[in-house]
């Protein structure tokens, strides 16, 4: 197969860094159309990407026959739609996480795919292709833990003074859906996709004050009870004073392992009279940088070698069910069956 040639979608926060991944760092991918509704993000992409079609429409985009795959990096609230949009128009779609905010929505995305079996969707569940927790995972695989019942596992961002994501809030579903969503699908993939029973979740808002008008919270916890006895104990912050901190530890019955439990942001450490430390990862892009490439990589790789990801739609179904199933445990004060 030539080249795979993609039409970037949403020219964002975290569009951007996927569109010069596109254009510039993954062989076998051409990037050759950009969309954004933001006069200002098209300026950026004809001067820092001048050979791209520039499109203020979606439709026009899709209208184009020589795309063969979208690259959707839109607020969320747009994802299920947007992708059906796709499949209509004949592409192959990448889109970011999460699927969706609504769980008839994933269904509906999951029927149009199943209309279209010669196209490929991804969801970008991007720290199955970090270094680290692949690792991890082939280690779990191979019995190095024995067998693993437990996962605790943290998202938390460093706090933004200036609130994006208080305004992200009402497209993004909230701390569950928005941050959470990474670790249950971590939960999911290190514990060999057990079924989810109940889940309980509670949460608060220790500075953004904003988020109450949207019901969103900047601090949340919750558990996830498996039928067979396992659990994944969830974290998410939006407050953090260091900076961003992603860990995640999967107990066993044979020891443990865990993955960034210092969020470093380098080997330097210094030491002073203050003590041994070190500078932590500002953003989540810094943290997975590397990731965000593997992942465009092994998308590419699907669809011109046909080499599967392990991750299916299905995966990104059932990460927002229970993301949605731990915003209603917070909302209602009580557990959610599954
Ligand atoms: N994988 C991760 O770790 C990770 C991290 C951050 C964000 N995300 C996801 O990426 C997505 C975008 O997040 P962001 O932080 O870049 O948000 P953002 O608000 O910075 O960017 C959204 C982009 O979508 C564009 N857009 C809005 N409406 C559109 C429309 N109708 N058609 C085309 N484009 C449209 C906007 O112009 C903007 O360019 C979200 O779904 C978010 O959950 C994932």
């Amino acid at each position: 197969m030539n080249a795979v040639r993609f039409g970037i979608v949403g020219l964002g926060r975290l569009g951007r860094r996927h569109a010069e991944n596109l254009a510039w760092h993954v062989p076998g991918a051409k990037l050759v159309a950009a969309c954004s509704p933001v006069a200002q993000e098209r300026e950026w992409a004809s001067s820092c990407l001048p050979e791209l079609s520039l499109h203020a429409d979606y439709e026009t985009l899709l209208a184009d026959a020589s795309i063969d795959a979208v690259w959707l990096v839109t607020p969320t609230s747009l994802h299920a739609r947007q992708i059906i949009a796709a499949l209509r128009a004949g592409k192959h779609v990448f889109c970011e996480k999460p699927l969706s905010l609504d769980l008839d929505e994933c269904d509906a995305v999951l029927e149009e795919h199943s209309r279209h079996p010669h196209l490929q969707v991804m969801i970008g569940f991007v720290r199955r292709f970090d270094a680290s927790y692949r690792d991890a995972f082939d280690g779990i695989a191979k019995g190095a833990i024995g067998r693993p019942f437990m996962v605790r596992s943290q998202t938390c961002d460093k706090n933004d003074p200036d609130g994006f994501f208080v305004r992200f809030a009402p497209t993004s579903g909230g701390l569950f859906l928005d941050c959470s969503v990474h670790d249950i699908d971590l939960a999911r993939w290190l514990l060999g996709n057990p079924k989810p029973k109940r889940v309980y979740a509670s949460g608060t808002i220790a500075i953004h004050e904003g988020l109450r008008e949207c019901g969103d919270i900047d601090n949340g916890v919750g558990t996830i009870e498996f039928d067979d006895g396992r659990l994944a104990v969830l974290y998410a912050s939006r407050t953090m004073a260091h900076g961003h901190d992603t860990q995640t530890e999967v107990i066993g019955t044979a020891g443990a392992l865990s993955v960034g439990r210092n969020p470093r942001a380098n080997r330097v450490e210094i030491a002073d009279a203050h003590g041994m430390r070190n500078a932590c990862t500002p953003t989540f892009f810094e943290r997975f940088e590397d990731a965000f490439l593997r992942e465009a990589q092994a998308f590419v790789a699907l669809l011109r070698d046909g080499r599967p990801t392990g991750l299916t739609l299905e995966d990104a179904r059932e990460a927002t069910r229970i993301g949605i199933a731990m915003r209603e445990a917070y909302e209602k004060g009580r557990a959610v069956e599954l």
